[in-house]
């Protein structure tokens, strides 16, 4: 008797003999990738930028907190490789999808990626393939658009090829817990895919979380994000009320924080950033539309944490104004050009409102970031000059009227800064002791 499509799935699940493809080698994708092949796999990655692809052919990685030696050994190991070319997208038993989710100018879904993906998956679509979304998205787009696209193939879902969802919770940067170490949340479209997904997580993360749908699944990635992205909202409302009132918000963290139940710390800053947490929450409240509701939360938060670089300039100009100078002719050296702290990523940081406001203001704005040696051009601010990151010595922080840390990496010597600058804004509260030259914001 012929095995069914899901058996011989099962079985490839089972002695690792599944080829695992992943399409989106970037910062999901590729530590994923990595995960499979340490976990036994063999991986073949996809993507369309083949400067990626060659990288990884090379065993070289571009992902500057991802431990390089990991991936010169997974590509020493013969068991992953990378293309361009999506025909091949016919030899994995399994394909794990992790391409952007970004938002339209209009902040919508911009379902691009994911569809051009799973276009190019059911050109190929073969039968007792596995097909998994793990791009950040909206409740139902597994369900209702990839299944749609894939379907239209003629093959039917949870019988001949399956399907299922599965967020990442990859955080750059974070070593207390890997892809791997992770709990990994799965919910098929169907139960047999749903099994089946769960049966192939489980072979190389700690703990599988499994959920009745792929909805379930992609609303517990969203209201993970809105959790964090309200929660930064609140503290940084929080910051400016308390700054009214004569009190240090880090103070009041710090005694807060010692509770040891009911309560979760998040820290204020300059605003919010990063792929995730300033994007993320608008899915839900685009598809919520379509039910006649508006979540007040998500939109709230919105409201307030993009206004926290207007008040770290305001701050800046406030402090400047104090010692007698301008804002306008004012040289400002930001200090941290990612979204957050230790990581390479300058993705919706805020940085970029800050300079784009200095600049809009008349200062003369350059940049240290040990992290991002030249500032990428950024669609959203395309107006903004060719920077690179200049040397952070005393020269240069004696030469400044002011310095703002935008992002508090590690590697910056603060005791130099604190030294050399005639003023630092802090919007990260790294420098927490009363001192003349400090202005926290
Ligand atoms: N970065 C994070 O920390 C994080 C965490 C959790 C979830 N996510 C989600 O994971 C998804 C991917 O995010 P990311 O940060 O890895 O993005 P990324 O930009 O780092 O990587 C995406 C990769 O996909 C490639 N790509 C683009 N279009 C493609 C296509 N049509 N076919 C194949 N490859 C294509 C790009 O070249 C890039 O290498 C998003 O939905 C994001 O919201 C990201």
């Amino acid at each position: 008797m012929t095995a069914t499509p899901a058996e011989t799935l099962r079985r490839r699940i089972a002695d690792r003999s599944a080829l695992v493809g992943v399409i989106g080698l970037g910062y999901v994708g590729l530590p994923l990738a990595l995960s499979f092949v340490e976990g036994g796999f063999t991986v073949l990655g996809f993507d369309v930028d083949p400067a990626k692809t060659a990288a990884i052919a090379r065993g070289e990685s571009y992902i500057k907190h991802l431990d390089g030696g990991r991936l010169t050994a997974a590509v020493a190991s013969g068991r992953l490789a990378a293309t361009t070319d999506f025909a091949r997208l016919a030899e994995p038993d399994a394909i794990l999808i992790c391409v952007p989710t970004p938002l339209t100018p209009q902040r919508e879904p911009d379902m691009t990626y994911v569809v051009g993906s799973a276009r190019e998956v059911a050109q190929r679509l073969r039968p007792s393939q596995l097909v998994v979304l793990e791009s950040t998205t909206y409740p139902g787009t597994t369900d209702e658009l990839v299944r749609g696209i894939l379907e239209r193939t003629g093959r039917r879902c949870g019988e001949d090829f399956f399907l299922a969802f599965s967020p990442e919770r990859e955080d750059p940067g974070r070593k207390d817990f890997t892809t791997t170490t992770t709990p990994k949340v799965v919910g098929g479209v169907d139960r047999l895919s749903g099994d089946l997904a769960e049966a192939l997580y489980a072979q190389v993360v700690t703990r599988t979380v499994r959920v009745s749908s792929a909805r379930a699944a992609e609303a517990s990635k969203l209201t993970e994000n809105i959790f964090r992205a309200v929660n930064i909202a609140l503290v940084n409302e929080l910051k400016i009320v308390y700054e009214k009132m004569g009190i240090d918000v880090w103070e009041v963290l710090d005694a807060a924080a010692t509770k040891p139940f009911g309560f979760m710390r998040f820290n204020p800053g300059p605003g919010w950033g990063g792929h995730c947490i300033p994007l993320d929450p608008f899915y839900l409240s685009w598809k919520a539309r379509e039910f006649g509701v508006a979540p007040k939360f998500i939109e709230l938060a919105g409201e307030v944490n993009v206004a926290m670089p207007r008040y770290v300039v305001d701050k800046l100009a406030a402090a400047l104004n104090d010692r007698g100078r301008a804002l306008k002719g004012a040289r400002v050296l930001i200090l941290g050009l990612a979204y957050k702290k230790d990581i390479d990523d300058p993705r919706e940081s805020p940085a970029f409102e800050v300079i784009h406001m200095l600049l809009e203001r008349g200062a003369v704005v350059s940049y240290h970031d040990p992290h991002i040696a030249r500032a990428p051009h950024m669609r959203a601010w395309p107006h903004l000059p060719p920077m690179v990151s200049v040397p952070l010595d005393a020269a240069t922080l004696a030469g400044s009227d002011a310095v703002v840390i935008v992002t508090d990496h590690s590697a910056v010597d603060y005791e130099l800064v604190l030294a050399h600058a005639p003023l630092v804004v802090d919007t990260r509260g790294r420098l927490r002791d009363p001192h003349p030259k400090v202005v926290k914001a």
